[in-house]
């Protein structure tokens, strides 16, 4: 039987409050509002790379997962645009000074430790973050390119483009069926929600300490 709503309308209202949360937090306040310097969005790129080192490092084993594996795909990973994203902010010698922060930590281990043991539990990080930069990362991009003056799709928000996906309305769609005939039951869904949940938790401890970092002075 089907349950309702679908899984997709599930995730998406029960992770709601938290994404406004997100959205509104001091440091992505301030980093829309073209507040920041260009180091606050170099520092908040380089905590990105570690999320998606634990995302993509994992995905590999997961392709032939029945839970999991319908979700990776190519287009979507971003390891590559970080990294010359961060040669373009930091330059070439980017790896050296490459640091994560405390709550950074804490979620790439959290995201490293569902690639490993728990499929399901990294779809929804996956979810978190693909879907995420498919919507609201580019409203990210058009700022930082007008704040920072990167060029328009190019070095500095190649992070923000996802070359391969022509449409990405399309792709969201199709993203959303995948969650609606994902093979788990309803209580492994509503782990799934919960870790979810969690996903945007640990997100919003990274903006909470960017924002310490990176306080305006009133
Ligand atoms: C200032 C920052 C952000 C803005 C402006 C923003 C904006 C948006 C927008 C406009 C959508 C469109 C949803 C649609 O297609 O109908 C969206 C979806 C989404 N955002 Fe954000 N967002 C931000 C931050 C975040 C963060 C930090 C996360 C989590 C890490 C996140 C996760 C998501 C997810 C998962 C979706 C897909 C929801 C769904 O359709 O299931 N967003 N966002």
């Amino acid at each position: 039987m089907d349950s309702f709503p679908s899984f997709s309308t599930l995730i998406r209202t029960a992770s709601h409050e938290q994404h406004v949360e997100a959205e509104t937090s001091t440091f992505m306040s301030d980093l829309l509002g073209g507040r920041l310097g260009l180091d606050a969005y170099a520092r908040y790129t380089e905590q990105l790379w570690f999320v998606y080192e634990a995302l993509e490092a994992g995905a590999g084993a997961l392709t032939a997962d029945p839970v999991a594996g319908p979700f990776i795909r190519p287009e979507l990973f971003r390891l590559g645009a970080l990294e010359r994203d961060l040669e373009h902010l930091r330059g070439a010698g980017w790896r050296s000074t490459l640091e994560p922060l405390p709550a950074t930590r804490a979620y790439a281990q959290r995201v490293a430790e569902c690639a490993r043991a728990w499929p399901a539990g990294y779809v929804a990080h996956h979810y978190t973050r693909y879907l995420g930069d498919l919507s609201g990362g580019q409203i990210i991009r058009d700022r930082a390119e007008r704040t920072w003056g990167f060029a328009k799709k190019g070095d500095g928000v190649r992070f923000y483009v996802f070359e391969e996906i022509a449409n990405p309305a399309a792709f969201k769609r199709g993203y959303r069926d995948l969650l609606d005939t994902i093979d788990a039951d309803d209580l492994e869904k509503q782990r799934v929600v919960a870790e979810c949940k969690k996903a945007f938790a640990l997100n919003t401890d990274v903006f909470r300490a960017l924002g310490e970092e990176f306080r305006l002075s009133a």
